[in-house]
């Protein structure tokens, strides 16, 4: 007996859609694309042909209407309104990270999504990346680890974009997404409070950027505990010491600005004799899993050994599980309250910044 393929809609068909989400949903047998939302209608057209799909929305509400749609996969730049009314259609939900813009838009999220028997999934790619699976599996043997870094400076996005062809509408009122980046910018502002709004890029940049750290240290060690340190080095550059359970500490170090021809990030765990590095690679980079690198001592000596991660994309490993979760009852690897969880310590890591700089 065959199983009914997930029908999925895709809403918002912008960067991230096009590189991964659709041509992955396209080509693994247990989902199909249902139906697109977006506000071009260009892109709309152009992608409603390349991949055959006649359902095709303008409003999301409308694409949540279609009873072909079974679940969603939110790839908009404001998720939270959209997450809220899937639920409330009763689709299962993939939202692109962040789940939200603050912690007050993320906590009826998760209630609702607990609340229901939807799957409720939040796009943190990298926990599925075979090479990070291996490497948690490297950290879990070497003891209780000492200390933790999570280096992650962003290279250069335009080379990798250049991989793909990407269809871009210039059919939306700029007035249209120039207002919803104000409100979402106000809505952060107002969660941060007066004393932290000052703060307001560097918190958009660990939401962005910074929330895949935060979610692969929380995939490996839990919640952090305590933010004893944070300080904005630069714009868009952050430096922060965690405290994870059992006072683990961890040196979190986050940069974007294509400063860099080279994406550099890694976690790298110390452990009484022995390290384990997780080195990710460009997200953009299809079938390149993370690289383990492992330093222990061998006989009298050093020895250095680069393990790869089973060829693969991250993206493809996250919708096969979403498939997994749907149709045979997984529980999700990467719920909604994780996004909820990075979000908190995200304000918490500002606050500590802000009142760093009150006391100085
Ligand atoms: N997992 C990752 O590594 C990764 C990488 C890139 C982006 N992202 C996330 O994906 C999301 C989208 O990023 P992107 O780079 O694709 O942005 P983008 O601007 O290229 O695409 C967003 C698309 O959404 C459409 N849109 C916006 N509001 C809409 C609405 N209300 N209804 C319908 N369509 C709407 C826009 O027209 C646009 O085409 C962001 O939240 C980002 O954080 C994740």
């Amino acid at each position: 007996m065959t199983t009914k393929p997930i029908g999925v809609g895709v809403i918002g068909c912008g960067e991230i859609a096009q590189l991964m989400h659709l041509p992955i949903l396209h080509e693994l047998p247990e989902l199909e694309i249902a139906a697109l939302c977006d506000l071009s209608a260009t892109m709309r057209q152009g992608l409603g042909e390349h991949y055959g799909v006649a359902a095709r929305y303008h409003d999301y509400r409308d694409l949540l209407a279609d009873p072909a749609v079974e679940a969603v996969a939110v790839c908009t730049f404001d998720h939270a309104p959209v997450v809220e009314a899937a639920l409330a259609a009763g689709k299962h939900v993939l939202v692109e990270k962040p789940l939200a813009f603050t912690p007050e838009e993320a906590r009826p999220l998760v209630e609702a999504a607990e609340r229901s028997a939807l799957v409720a999934m939040i796009g943190y790619m990298k926990l599925y990346d075979p090479g990070y699976v291996l490497g948690l599996e490297r950290i879990a043997a070497i003891g209780r680890p000492k200390m933790i870094q999570v280096h992650d400076f962003a290279g250069r996005f335009d080379r990798y974009q250049q991989l793909y062809t990407q269809l871009r509408g210039a059919d939306v009122d700029p007035a249209v997404i120039e207002a919803g980046r104000a409100a979402a910018a106000a809505r952060v502002r107002a969660a941060l409070g007066p004393s932290h709004a000052g703060h307001h890029d560097l918190y958009m940049m660990l939401l962005m950027l910074g929330s895949h750290d935060l979610a692969v240290l929380r995939g490996a060690f839990g919640v952090a505990e305590t933010v004893s340190h944070a300080q904005a080095v630069g714009p868009t550059h952050l430096l922060a010491v965690l405290g994870f359970p059992g006072g683990v500490p961890a040196l979190l170090e986050i940069a974007f600005g294509a400063q860099y021809e080279w994406w550099d990030e890694w976690m790298s765990v110390h452990g009484e004799r022995d390290e384990v590095r997780i080195e990710f690679q460009n997200p953009y980079v299809r079938n390149a899993a993370a690289l383990v690198r492992l330093r222990e001592s061998a006989g009298q000596g050093p020895s250095e050994r680069l393990l790869p991660g089973t060829p693969d994309t991250a993206f493809r490993r996250q919708w096969q599980h979403f498939a997994a979760c749907v149709r045979g009852g997984a529980a999700p690897r990467t719920p909604l309250r994780g996004g909820l969880e990075d979000l908190e310590l995200a304000v918490r890591i500002v606050q500590a910044m802000a009142r760093r700089e009150a006391e100085a």
